[in-house]
């Protein structure tokens, strides 16, 4: 059997890897596939060396553009490389540009598709993300859910339930994988910082970074946490781009926060696995916290992950820069909301893909 794995965007390439090497050890044919939506070194190589992923036998270069150009272009140069391989699955994950525009793809050439992370949502449908999510879900074949909610969302959307399967968190599988490498790597020591006394941050969503005003406040909060302790910021390149175009860098970030490039994933495990707090807006980050069970504030309205929420380690503060500050208080007066472990987050979601997807 011959499953081709699409991935394409910085996060796709930690759900990857776990898919991969359980597909490999079945006994399947497994070949991945780079669109070329993120192409930086820190961005998208350095996961591929780091999580030891197999090189892909197709790059497709689709690089950046309009949400809409970029899905157009992954589209147009993926058709030939299906129709050459004619795989028995496509795999996509996720929910960038490249997970969407593979499902279309797929599903126009009437090969099978299997959505890993199916059945989130932020019900926002401003969020690009979103579109993407509800657009891969109704086009795929199997549908492999991180949470129980994820189920009751694809229920609700009248998604056969013989095509969904409740499996857990791959990122989780890839987390646990690495943790003590991470941890060895001793990445706080690297950046002088004390094991449980600094903050992470992390930005990088079109409704922070692309309106001056959100982006003000939350900067600013993050000035704030860094006059209680050290803070840690990586830069995502939409993120450095609209500092720069807005003229924010001097004016707020004090010389306390301290900006750095994008970080590679063992190291981003190690700082958070770390740190005291955590100020982000990513899904994922949102996920290993919870697992490291590390307090996290969310610096966004809605999450599409509410497990993290109602069981862990999460608190949604939104954008504004009065309750990412309240945040911030309540989190460093006591020992900070940590949560519990969600039940199938154990490691062997992968597996339980490939043997699904091998039974038939
Ligand atoms: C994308 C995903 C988001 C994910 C994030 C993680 C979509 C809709 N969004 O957002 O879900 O959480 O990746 O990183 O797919 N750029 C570079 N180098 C790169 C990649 C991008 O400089 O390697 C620049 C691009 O030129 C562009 C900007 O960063 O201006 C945004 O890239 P894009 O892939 O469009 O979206 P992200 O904001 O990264």
């Amino acid at each position: 059997m011959r499953v081709c794995v699409v991935a394409g965007a910085r996060p796709n390439f930690m759900k990857i890897a776990p898919v991969v090497r359980a597909l490999t050890a079945r006994g399947l044919s497994a070949g991945i596939i780079h669109t070329g939506q993120h192409y930086d070194e820190r961005m998208s190589d350095a996961f591929f060396r780091e999580l030891d992923i197999p090189q892909p036998f197709a790059k497709l270069e689709a690089g950046s553009g309009t949400p809409i150009a970029q899905t157009a272009e992954i589209m147009k140069r993926l058709e030939p490389v299906l129709v050459a391989d004619r795989p028995d699955w496509v795999v996509v994950v996720g929910d960038v540009n490249s997970t969407v525009a593979a499902a279309m793809a797929t599903s126009k050439l009437g090969l099978r598709l299997a959505h890993v992370e199916a059945g989130l949502r932020s019900f926002d449908r401003t969020m690009p993300e979103e579109l993407n999510r509800i657009v891969t879900d109704a086009l795929s074949d199997r549908l492999f859910a991180s949470e129980p909610c994820a189920v009751t969302n694809l229920q609700h959307e009248g998604i056969d339930e013989s095509r969904i399967f409740l499996v857990g968190n791959v990122m989780i599988d890839t987390l646990q994988t690495n943790l003590e490498r991470a941890r060895a790597g001793k990445p706080h020591a690297r950046f002088d910082l004390e094991p449980g006394n600094f903050a992470l941050a992390t930005l990088h969503r079109p409704s922070n970074v692309d309106i001056r005003e959100n982006l003000v406040s939350v900067l600013s909060a993050i000035d704030y946490a860094s006059k209680k302790l050290p803070v840690l910021l990586p830069l995502h390149p939409r993120t450095r781009k609209r500092i720069d175009e807005f003229g924010l860098a001097e004016s707020i970030l004090g010389s306390r926060v301290r900006i750095v490039e994008p970080l590679g994933y063992l190291d981003t495990i190690g700082l958070i696995d770390k740190s005291r707090l955590v100020l982000t807006d990513s899904g994922g980050m949102q996920e290993e916290t919870t697992f490291l069970r590390v307090p996290c504030i969310t610096l966004r309205e809605n999450t599409e992950r509410p497990i993290t929420v109602e069981m862990g380690s999460s608190r949604l503060v939104g954008s504004q820069y009065e309750s990412i500050v309240a945040a911030i208080d309540a989190a460093l007066s006591g020992p900070g909301r940590i949560g519990t472990v969600p039940s199938l987050w154990d490691g062997r979601a992968a597996e339980r893909i490939a043997e699904n997807l091998a039974a038939v």
